[in-house]
């Protein structure tokens, strides 16, 4: 949901602001811009609706020197995606320039004050009403570009993060944050600072990174320390990160898209998850988070786990995993309906974040309420340092690297690697599997890694046989149990990244409704693996095909039966039912990404998506 970037340094500004925006585009690609103060005092300002590959074709043979400068890559959320609305805005006097990634939810009223002042507008984002509030303020009370900033802001209602330069003020940028993410590089001595919304387009320049609190305003001055202060302008201790981003997973290492590169990184990614932590030699998983907070989970009354979208279903299949291996009773939750809902939770409960972004809106509101009411809050995140990690009073990493396509792959199994490794380890504890289960559960994890890498060996079966989807408007998923989550990611991953309207099910539940839809022309794809539930779906099956649906079955290495029924089949190796999600999902990502690319499609960037959704 937008990304910014802003440099003071001695470098020159541009090339580092435009590499941190490329890095940043996954956040929403609207519309792009760049501001940067020459020596001369000028702010020279370019903009483009699109990519920003379109702003460097707007940007190219103009002045765009300077060591200080701004950066937007937009989603659009108040206004249309065009050029007046794309950042960065200006304020009226020309004076000050600010990018921002949020919502400022009373812009209206504020907008009416300020045109009653005799301020005009440019744009209809609720970022100008913003910026010119600041220019208010700091022309009534004659205030320095920090201090305008902080009153300002106390005026506002909504999520920021922002970026600001004064022309009157050369050396100096001002950002601040609320709800949306922030970090600040600092480059060598008190010469350079990189911020951004995430730590993508620091890397590679200093490991050392500031994450601002909410409410915390941060001005960067040139020859002068880092200093954060609170809106009321009391000084803030901060600490600095060292992090540790490979730049190398930045990149699309070979591959046409980031989406297929992540799909590939999944064994190797998955080792990093596991290394550590899993330790087959000594017939143990060791998770510090478990280990340090034994007591609450194993006498928690019952877990719950918030979390959207792919993050979702992972946490529909840790339901599964906890209360089969761990015996305690699991609620799932759409985090944008858990915070609405006066949820019943409170001291004794636990509730699990499950966010790749760690930024996710809903679910940040979700795990603050949850807070609040005094239930333990668990993270199971991707992003190092984010927010919802930071909100968390324990948590477990991921660890699969930087997730650059839109539609999730590579944190979904990396989720459930987790989730998997959090339920033995808490049964564990609890006594609640046996020691020969808890072993052989081990082994099998620990094997995951090379059947998704025989999966992936069948990529040119899957693109061939996606050949075959490419015209159709609409899929039917359906798996049981385990798969059932399954079912529901294969579905979304097919529309978000295809625009071809999918369903994903239980496949019992189709004849309770969507098997009215079952014709000649409907693909219906069935997770058909070998487990408990095998006898079970292959019925479902020949429901489907008595109705001539056309059946793709995803099945166990050997499968003769469902080949007799099915018009195509993909072979997964075999593996234990609760794992079973972490192959049978590997065939259906690949399945979506070739019918997307298929169909011409920009598999990395869909339409109207964005990768972290910072409003609600
Ligand atoms: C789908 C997808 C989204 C995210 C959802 C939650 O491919 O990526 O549905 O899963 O927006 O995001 P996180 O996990 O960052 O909280």
């Amino acid at each position: 949901m937008c990304g910014i970037v802003a440099y003071l340094g001695c470098r020159e500004a541009y090339p580092i602001l435009i590499r941190g925006l490329h890095r940043l585009e996954y956040r929403g690609y609207d519309s792009a811009g760049v501001a940067v103060l020459n020596d001369e005092g000028k702010l020279n300002i370019y903009k483009a609706v699109g990519k920003v590959s379109n702003l460097e074709q707007v940007a190219e043979g103009h002045d765009c020197s300077g060591t200080i400068g701004i950066a937007h890559t937009r989603w659009a959320t108040h206004g249309a995606p065009n050029e007046a609305n794309a950042h960065p805005h200006i304020s009226q006097s020309g004076d000050l320039t600010m990018v921002h990634n949020g919502i400022i939810e009373n812009a209206g009223g504020l907008r009416d004050q300020l045109k009653a002042k005799g301020f005009s507008f440019r744009s209809e984002t609720d970022t100008e009403v913003l910026l010119q509030l600041i220019e208010y303020t700091q022309q009534k009370h004659g205030a320095d570009l920090a201090s305008a900033v902080r009153s300002a802001l106390k005026k506002v209602i909504g999520a920021y993060a922002i970026a600001v330069i004064d022309r009157k003020e050369p050396g100096t940028i001002v950002a601040a944050r609320k709800s949306s993410p922030l970090a600040v590089g600092l480059g060598e001595g008190n010469s350079e600072f990189f911020i951004a919304s995430d730590a993508s387009p620091i890397a590679g320049y200093t490991n050392k990174v500031v994450y601002l609190n909410d409410e915390e305003v941060v001005v960067c001055r040139r020859g002068e320390p880092l200093y954060i202060t609170t809106l009321n302008a009391d000084k803030v201790d901060f600490r600095t990160k060292e992090i540790d981003l490979d730049v190398t997973m930045l990149d699309k290492g070979g591959f046409p898209h980031f989406m297929l590169k992540e799909i590939f990184d999944q064994p190797s990614v998955l080792r990093d998850c596991m290394r550590g932590r899993l330790l087959p030699a000594h017939h143990r998983i060791i998770l510090s988070a478990v280990t340090e907070h034994r007591e609450e989970l194993i006498g928690a009354k019952r877990y719950l786990m918030v979390s959207c979208g792919t993050s979702w279903h992972a946490a529909l299949i840790g339901k599964q995993l906890i209360e089969q291996f761990c015996r305690i009773p699991v609620e799932v939750a759409y985090a944008s309906e858990f915070r609405y809902s006066d949820p019943v939770v409170g001291p004794g409960d636990v509730v699990f974040a499950i966010s790749q972004s760690g930024e996710t809106a809903d679910t940040l509101s979700a795990i603050q309420m949850a807070s609040e009411r005094g239930a333990m809050v668990f993270g199971i995140v991707n992003a190092v340092g984010s927010s919802i990690a930071r909100a968390s009073d324990t948590g477990t990493y991921i660890h699969v690297g930087p997730e650059i396509g839109v539609a999730s792959t590579k944190a979904f199994t990396g989720q459930t690697t987790v989730l998997t490794m959090l339920a033995l380890a808490i049964a564990r504890e609890k006594g609640s599997i046996s020691e020969t289960d808890y072993n052989d559960a081990i082994t099998e994890l620990e094997q995951i890694p090379d059947k998704i890498e025989r999966i992936l060996a069948k990529n040119d079966e899957i693109k061939a046989l996606a050949k075959e989807y490419v015209d159709k408007k609409n899929f039917l998923y359906l798996g049981r149990g385990m798969n059932f989550p399954v079912a529901l990611e294969g579905a979304l991953k097919l529309k978000e990244i295809s625009y071809i309207h999918a369903e994903g099910y239980p496949a019992a539940e189709m004849k309770h409704g969507p098997i009215a839809l079952v014709d000649e022309d409907m693909p219906v794809v069935f997770i058909a693996t070998h487990h408990n539930l095998y006898e079970k779906i292959l019925s479902n099956m020949q429901e489907v095909a008595a109705r001539k649906g056309r059946v793709l079955a995803i099945v166990s290495e050997g499968d003769t039966v469902v080949k007799g029924i099915a018009e195509h089949v993909i072979e997964v190796p075999p593996t234990a039912n609760f794992l079973s999600p972490l192959v049978s999902v590997i065939p259906l990502q690949l399945l979506a990404y070739h019918i997307a690319v298929s169909k011409g499609l920009n598999v990395d960037q869909p339409r109207n998506l964005a990768k972290s959704v910072t409003v609600e």
